[in-house]
């Protein structure tokens, strides 16, 4: 995962590589006509490049507050982020030059409805100005590498819920984000396509060596997917444990048979239901 060839920081003087994604002592605050809501506290995180990262915990434990943060979305009450070590946030403003390295999924796949598959995969790169035929070659290209090919002329309401994520995975994919922040992309379907999405986001992701913040609050997927599982718990959302998952990739269905994968789930689970 680490590439020593990598630029490191020049301000901090660390060796090694600057990992994709630093967050220190972020916190968010709600005002509420009911208080102060602690929505997210004291979270510190490293991210380095190449890096899939689940975060996994229950309803209304943090998991989409701190994911807009990282995403540019949502300032926070305190702490900060860095993405390849600038800082993404300078009080309320976002630097917007980080925010292009950033590419957001949502559990709704928010594709434009008189858009089609194509025009859809290409806007992002239409607002950034690349010219038709560039942006249409390579929206080609990734409709083709999410297994769209042959609906690039399709509208998203003549697409299956399985076909819109990917469409929007694809969307997400097309301005080559250093980071990939998506918000439980899969949790609108039903388990056998969530299971086939989970083998294609797998390989996607691999074949374009993309850094994933991946949130869910299904935990098997959380370690099918994920090199290290987040675990955070509510009031205030703080992270309570990280458990690594060392299986190889890409990884198989089967691995969900194995005793290592069923001990990480069941100690997710444990400790989950402990909460109540
Ligand atoms: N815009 C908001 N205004 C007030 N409270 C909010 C807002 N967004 C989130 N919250 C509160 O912050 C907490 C965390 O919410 P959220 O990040 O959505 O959790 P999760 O995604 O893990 O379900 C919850 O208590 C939620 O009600
Ligand atoms: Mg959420």
């Amino acid at each position: 995962m680490t590439n020593q060839t990598e630029p490191t920081t020049a301000s901090s003087g660390e060796a090694g590589p600057v990992p994709r994604l630093r967050i220190q002592g972020i916190g968010r605050d709600f005002a509420t006509r009911a208080g102060v809501t602690h929505a997210v506290s004291g979270i510190d995180l490293t991210i380095e490049r190449g890096e899939f990262v689940a975060l996994i915990g229950r309803s209304g434990c943090g998991k989409t507050t701190l994911l807009r943060m990282i995403g540019g979305l949502l300032p926070p009450s305190a702490g900060t982020i860095e993405v390849d070590g600038n800082n993404l946030w300078r009080g309320d403003h976002v630097d917007s030059r980080a925010v292009t390295k950033l590419g957001f999924v949502f559990q709704e796949s928010n594709l434009f409805p008189w858009l089609s598959v194509l025009d859809n995969i290409a806007l992002p790169m239409k607002l950034r100005g690349v010219g038709k035929t560039d942006r249409r070659a390579r929206a080609g290209e990734l409709a083709e590498l999410v297994g769209l090919r042959g609906f690039e002329r399709s509208y998203p309401r003549e697409l299956s819920g399985g076909m819109r994520q990917r469409a929007a995975i694809a969307r997400a994919l097309s301005t080559e984000p250093e980071l990939l922040l998506m918000d439980e992309p899969f949790g609108a379907l039903d388990a056998l396509t969530r299971e086939r999405m989970n083998l294609e986001l797998q390989r996607i992701v691999l074949e374009t060596k993309s850094t994933v913040v991946f949130v869910t609050h299904d935990i098997p997927e959380a370690v099918f997917l994920a090199d290290r599982v987040v675990h955070m718990t509510p009031r205030p959302g703080r992270i309570r444990q990280i458990l690594p998952v060392a299986a190889g990739k890409p990884r198989s269905v089967d691995i969900t048979t194995t005793p290592e994968f069923n001990d990480i789930v069941r100690t997710l689970r444990h400790d989950i239901d402990e909460e109540d």
